[in-house]
């Protein structure tokens, strides 16, 4: 048995051994970022879908496996990336934590509380690290959002509004994303918390109050297609979040209102201030792979054994919230986030 602190410090000269688990969607931004960093090295894709596992095996040059236990057990990973459909979230992470592997869990964390902190549960009990995917944390117009926001040059945040428009019900979609037992929830699981997510991360400050209302319009599954929530932060700062699938025009933006200007953030399309009733663009150079700075932020909670910017414990909170606003929709009240 390898004692810890010499695991980690073998770890970090030697680099990482990374396993990807699931080859859908979102693999494809944990694979590129794998490949273009030095200290991480692959251990192989599995997917249920053989082709899939192949493809992304075949254009990284790993090995492909159908059953994700196969490859572990035979590569002993350092990390593994969990891109599954969130109702595995929970199973396959317990077992890669017992097997000693540090976690890179997409979000949504999971479909309920008991999942989120069975979760946690493992990681701490293992001793691995758990980093949830909240990717707004290393997108780099959303990270300068968040400095001005600090840096205080627009005065006091009071507000937020945040809506995303999009057609959600589209036939490339997975069909997991459409049924609650599999997906958690529909629009505002899968994108509304990201700005759930974005209002907690950029004022610091956690959801206390939600009253949110939705609406069920797709012709399958029993998830909502859209809603609207009212949210209040713990520090006071209050936010709108609408989410529409039903299409129209495009949109992933908020705006942000401050005793001193405002602030217009569309993610990947830029980011705007106004101080004077006209907005300036924002210099958004320098902008780094924010898969690969999300790696860095997990290797860094490694190597100095510290919890991640995404934490499991955070992730959880933004999972409570979403939570917490379908109770809100279905008792017809505000609630508190307890
Ligand atoms: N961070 C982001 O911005 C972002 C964006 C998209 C998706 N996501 C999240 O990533 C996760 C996956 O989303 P996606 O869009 O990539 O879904 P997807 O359906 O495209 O990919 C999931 C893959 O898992 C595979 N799979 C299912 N069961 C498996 C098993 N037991 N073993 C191995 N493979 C299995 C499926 O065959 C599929 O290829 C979700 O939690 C989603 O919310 C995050």
């Amino acid at each position: 048995m390898v004692n810890a602190d010499y695991r980690q410090e073998l770890e970090a000269l030697m680099g990482y051994k990374v396993a990807v688990i699931g080859a859908g969607n979102i693999s494809n931004g944990h694979l590129k970022a794998i490949a273009q960093m030095d200290r991480l090295e692959f251990a192989g894709v599995a997917d249920v879908v053989q082709e899939r596992a192949e493809s992304a095996a075949e254009r990284y040059g790993t090995k492909a496996y159908n059953d994700y236990k196969e490859m572990v057990l035979e590569q002993r990973p350092d990390i593994v990336v969990n891109t599954l459909p969130p109702f595995l979230h929970r199973e396959v992470s317990v077992w890669c934590a017992e097997q000693g592997c540090h976690l890179l869990l997409e979000k949504p964390m999971a479909p309920t509380i008991e999942d989120c902190e069975a979760i946690i549960e493992a990681a701490a009990q293992h001793k691995v690290k758990l980093l949830v995917g909240h990717t707004i944390h290393y997108i780099h117009d959303n990270l300068a959002a968040k400095s001005i926001i600090e840096s205080k040059q627009l005065g006091e945040l009071i507000m937020i509004t945040d809506s995303r428009h999009i057609k959600y019900y589209q036939p490339n979609r997975p069909n997991w994303c459409y049924w609650k037992a599999q997906a958690g929830g529909g629009i505002f699981t899968n994108l509304g918390t990201h700005s759930i997510d974005r209002v907690q991360w950029m004022t610091g400050s956690p959801i206390v109050k939600v009253k949110a209302s939705f609406e069920y319009g797709f012709p399958i599954g029993d998830v909502e297609s859209s809603g609207i929530a009212y949210v209040e932060t713990a520090s006071g700062v209050v936010a709108t979040i609408a989410q529409s699938g039903h299409g129209g025009v495009n949109r992933n933006e908020a705006e942000f209102l401050f005793t001193g200007g405002m602030m217009r953030l569309a993610t990947s399309s830029g980011l705007w201030i106004s101080q004077n009733g006209a907005y300036e663009p924002v210099d958004l150079s320098g902008a780094v792979n924010s898969f690969v700075l999300q790696f860095e932020d997990l290797l860094g909670a490694i190597e100095r054994d510290e919890e991640p910017g995404c934490s499991g414990t955070y992730a959880r909170s933004v999972v409570n919230v979403v939570n917490t606003m379908y109770e809100s929709h279905r008792l017809g009240t505000e609630l508190a986030v307890v």
